[in-house]
């Protein structure tokens, strides 16, 4: 009984997720680097065309994102493109990070259907706003705290 179900349910998956590549399917039902990071250095809530958003935070050391991480309230490709858009600026410099836009993230879930290409574009939106928000205050960073008291 339970492993009909079970099937029936396997085959509505498979049927939700008929135009999805591997990779996509694999980053919305395991996606990597989800949360918040507390006192993080940088961070940005963007709201996309559809209405979703999505919230991306940073640490960086010696200009390098060593820790980022991603919450979106929006569909599983959004869940895919954030989790995407994180594992490829880790490790990189905030320079190289910037320079990650809607069709790196689309290359590297290996398409999405025209439907969805906006998910990769609010991850790289996020992404970009997050890293600005660190170049502000990188500097000064008192006046981030100063900002949570307004
Ligand atoms: Fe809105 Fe995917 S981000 S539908």
């Amino acid at each position: 009984m339970s492993s009909e179900l079970d099937k029936a349910l396997e085959e509505i998956q498979r049927e939700l997720w008929a135009d999805y590549t591997e990779t996509v399917i694999d980053h919305a039902q395991n996606p990597r680097n989800v949360g918040r990071i507390p006192n993080a250095d940088g961070s940005a809530i963007v709201t996309g065309p559809c209405g979703d958003t999505m919230d991306i935070w940073l640490k960086v050391k010696d200009n390098t994102i060593k820790e980022i991480t991603f919450w979106t309230d929006g569909c599983g490709t959004s869940i895919a493109a954030g989790s995407m858009v994180t594992e490829m600026a880790k490790g990189k410099s905030v320079i190289q990070a910037s320079k990650i836009r809607q069709q790196d993230v689309l290359d590297a879930l290996g398409g999405l259907p025209e439907d969805s290409v906006h998910c990769a574009l609010l991850a790289a939106n996020t992404l970009n706003a997050a890293i600005k928000d660190y170049l502000a205050y990188k500097n000064e960073p008192w006046k981030r705290d100063y900002r949570k008291q307004e």
